[in-house]
């Protein structure tokens, strides 16, 4: 069965309501935090909630809650497995609909599960490289605040998939940003590169796993502005997300990414992830 946590309630997703008035519904006025839980266990929870605590105080929304509690609650009450968390937090609802709004609202938590595949179980043979198309970056300029306004996000995603293609890299200023739901990372002559940490891009909680581990077996890594030239001249591209891991890209524009298979560096990233995701789950 579907069960969501709806306000401290866990229910049916079809008995879930919220009000019409609600500012996330009306406004986008709300954040939220997607985590993959593998065998029941929360990945990288810590650094999740961190950044959830960071988009709340962005938006100054304040709610007290015990997440970590909440979220493990329901993903058992889900048969625990492997399964997404979505967790969302509006400012609330008001009695009417207004732009602005008082210190007396208290914040809808909503979080409900999607069962999804354990990358970490599969091996570098089951990850399905990826066709990218480069677009305009849409976005305001607090993209480092996880808020639920994706309207722009929905629209290159969009453009993607007319294109027969699996996700949309973002430019801004002539920059390579991110992608629609993804950090982005290029390799050039064995270096790994992503653009650089701002309020132009999401923190990425795999974004900043990535960067560690390559610190850790001694990769170079570094964060710099990217152009659209360094980016089609690149050995390998990758992209990165909580749910997705770290994917290869082969084809950007139509173009073939180096030489259209999936790049040594990112096995060995890959291989990287997957004894990480190992030693956590063995506590070893
Ligand atoms: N997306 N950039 C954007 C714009 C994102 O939406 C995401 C995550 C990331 C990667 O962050 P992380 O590695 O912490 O998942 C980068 C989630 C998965 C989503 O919207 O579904």
């Amino acid at each position: 069965m579907n069960i969501v946590y709806l306000n401290g309630e866990y229910l049916p997703a079809d008995k879930a309501k919220i009000s019409v008035f609600d500012r996330g519904f009306l406004f986008g006025d709300s954040v939220y935090e997607v985590i993959p839980f593998y065998q029941g266990v929360g990945f990288r929870l810590t650094e999740h909630l961190a950044r959830l605590e960071y988009s709340l105080r962005a938006l100054q929304i304040q709610t007290c809650q015990d997440w970590e509690a909440i979220l493990n609650l329901l993903v058992s009450q889900n048969g625990g497995g492997n399964l997404s968390v979505y967790l969302q937090i509006t400012r609330g609802a008001g009695d009417s609909r207004s732009h602005r709004y008082g210190d007396d609202l208290s914040p809808t938590v909503f979080a409900c599960c999607t069962p999804i595949k354990d990358i970490y179980t599969a091996g570098p043979d089951d990850i399905v490289p990826m066709k990218v198309i480069v677009t305009a970056d849409l976005r305001w300029h607090r993209c480092d605040v996880k808020s639920t306004c994706l309207l722009p996000n929905i629209m290159v995603v969009h453009q993607a998939q007319a294109q027969d293609a699996d996700e949309a890299l973002m430019m801004r200023d002539g920059k390579l940003t991110e992608g629609s739901s993804c950090n982005v990372f290029i390799v050039l002559q064995g270096v790994i590169y992503t653009p650089k940490r701002g309020s132009e891009i999401l923190g990425g909680t795999t974004r900043e796993l990535i960067m560690q581990l390559a610190d850790e077996h001694a990769i170079p890594s570094q964060e710099v502005d990217i152009d659209y030239e360094m980016l089609k001249t690149a050995d390998e591209v990758w992209i990165s997300s909580s749910t997705r891991g770290v994917v290869p890209v082969i084809e950007i524009d139509g173009d073939q990414v180096g030489d259209g298979e999936k790049g040594p560096l990112w096995s060995t990233m890959f291989e990287l992830f997957i004894r990480y995701q190992q030693k956590l789950m063995t506590g070893e």
